[in-house]
């Protein structure tokens, strides 16, 4: 079960519940660290000490720092969870992102609680909420005992502002959906596969009350999707492409269209990946799993833009019937792609839905993908790499920034085309040259983008999926990025077009 969240009231000293959460800053100087806004009862409660004791404790109010005090009667709850926010940007309050962070740790820290009360909402409600929503997550799913330590069961969230009820209604959908795209990028390439994603895709959408659409191999055939059906022509589990329409009600500002990369499984096919963590590449299907739960959120919270994803979905296997390393694929619309490593599949599935998505007329076209390792090299495992273009990109990178999910942006330059060309074709699907790999990945896509339409490409090869420990709300495994980035575009689009 969800972690099921509420608006609280009253005072939290005197509240029954089983732990009470509050927020900790760093001392400015020397000394004890500092007790956020939002714990005054808390802190009278222990006579003005509060911050005394915790530093007694060892607490600091660093982020990702958990400090539990047991009450000892000075509060009805038994427990009090203080967490650290970190510093704030001088001389100011806590971001969301602090607060999100925040209440992450405490959600983790939480677990196995029935019960809990936290003040981190009379700072930031939606950053508490989505924070505890996506701290507490769990994949299950899979294990034969259930959960090993079930997440905290429901947790009253504090507030001072107004509206606090649809506020915290928006937050709820908005952390669902990043936790549905988790889910999808959790469930295992044996259960994930194109034929059950898109089931799950349509169940998604049937239940949001929007259009779906499913292309199966032979609709692909007769349409002409020849990237799509030739990386997933190795697979014994036969392609797909998706499409969810949400209208964006009576009077749409404008019109998006998404497109997400969905190889379920990515074993390179011929030009086969080493062993060394391929089980990550069960991962490859994130940029999918986000376009899909973003467009089921746009139709929760009717958002007032006409929303389209198109979503090719392949498994990349090595077999009999595989495509080669040398074939040439006559890709949607007519392009023709000569193939010379049929590990560079994402660009092949995502060039024809690009073309098919441009059809539609769109405003705005955003594509994401788990498309480079390159993108790692270039800026790590937590900051997407943005290209597209200039205005839009820069728009969508600084939205990624404010959301905490990250982005940079990234030049698409002009000299890259020249190095995919191809001896037989209009162009080749990967370069000879060594440097610089997530741009040309880009720059491939952009041959496949009408002249003048606003798009960009986040690749999320690295912020997709994490493999460490948890901090904050990230826990390990599918982090469903860029969902909140795209869904701030998306709302930014509603707002100003
Ligand atoms: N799915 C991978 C990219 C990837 C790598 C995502 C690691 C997440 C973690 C993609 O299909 C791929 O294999 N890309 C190749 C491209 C190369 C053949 C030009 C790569 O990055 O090595
Ligand atoms: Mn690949
Ligand atoms: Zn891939």
């Amino acid at each position: 079960m969800p972690t099921e969240l509420h608006l609280g009231s009253g005072d939290p000293a005197t509240a029954t519940t089983d732990a009470v959460v509050i927020g900790l800053l760093p001392a400015d100087g020397d000394g004890a660290p500092v007790l956020a806004a939002g714990c005054d009862e808390i802190d009278a409660a222990f006579d003005g000490g509060l911050a005394e004791l915790l530093a007694v404790a060892g607490a600091a109010g660093k982020a990702d720092e958990v400090t539990k005090v047991v009450t000892r009667g000075a509060l009805s709850a038994p427990l009090l969870v203080a967490v650290g926010l970190g510093k704030p940007p001088s001389a100011g309050a806590p971001t969301a992102e602090q607060v999100r962070r925040a209440s992450g740790s405490a959600a983790r820290a939480l677990a196995g609680t029935a019960h809990a009360v936290s003040t981190l909402g009379r700072i930031d409600l939606a950053a508490a909420a989505e924070g505890t929503l996506l701290g507490a997550y769990t994949f299950t799913a899979f294990r034969s005992n259930g959960d090993p330590k079930a997440p905290v069961a429901r947790v009253d969230l504090l507030s001072d502002g107004a509206d606090d009820a649809e506020v915290l209604r928006r937050a709820v959908a908005v952390g669902t959906a990043v936790r549905t795209a988790r889910d999808l990028i959790n469930t295992p390439p044996n259960a994930l596969f194109p034929e059950s994603f898109a089931a799950r895709a349509r169940e998604l959408a049937e239940a949001a009350g929007i259009e779906v659409e499913v292309l199966d191999e032979d609709a692909l055939a007769e349409a002409g999707f020849g990237g799509v059906l030739g990386v997933g022509q190795g697979s014994s589990r036969k392609p797909r492409l998706v499409r969810l329409t949400w209208s964006g009600g009576a009077s749409p500002r404008a019109k998006v269209a998404l497109v997400g990369k969905g190889i379920t499984f990515d074993t390179g096919g011929i030009s086969i990946k080493p062993a060394a963590n391929m089980d990550q590449m069960t991962s490859d299907m994130s940029g999918a799993a986000a376009v899909v739960a973003t467009t089921v959120l746009a139709a929760t919270l009717e958002l007032p833009v006409a929303v389209t994803a198109t979503v090719p979905m392949a498994e990349n296997m090595p077999s009999d019937t595989a495509y080669r390393p040398g074939d040439v694929l006559t890709m949607y619309g007519g392009k023709t792609v000569e193939v010379l490593n049929t590990d560079a599949e994402g660009r092949l599935v995502l060039a024809d839905a690009i073309v098919r998505a441009a059809q539609d007329g769109p405003d705005y076209l955003i594509e994401t993908s788990t498309l480079t390792g390159a993108q790692m090299v270039a800026l790590g495992t937590r900051t997407a790499g943005v290209m597209g273009s200039d205005e839009f990109r820069d728009r969508i990178a600084a939205h990624a920034r404010a959301t905490g999910e990250d982005g940079w942006s990234m030049p698409l330059p002009e000299h890259v085309r020249a190095d995919l060309d191809s001896r037989v074709a209009d162009l080749a699907n990967v370069s000879g040259a060594r440097w610089g790999g997530m741009l040309v990945a880009g720059v491939f896509l952009r041959e496949f983008v009408p002249d003048g339409l606003a798009w960009a490409h986040i690749d999320i090869a690295g912020p997709s999926f994490h493999t460490g420990g948890p901090y904050g709300y990230t826990t390990k495994g599918g982090t469903g990025v860029p969902v909140r980035t795209l869904w701030a575009v998306l709302s930014d689009i509603a707002e100003n077009g």
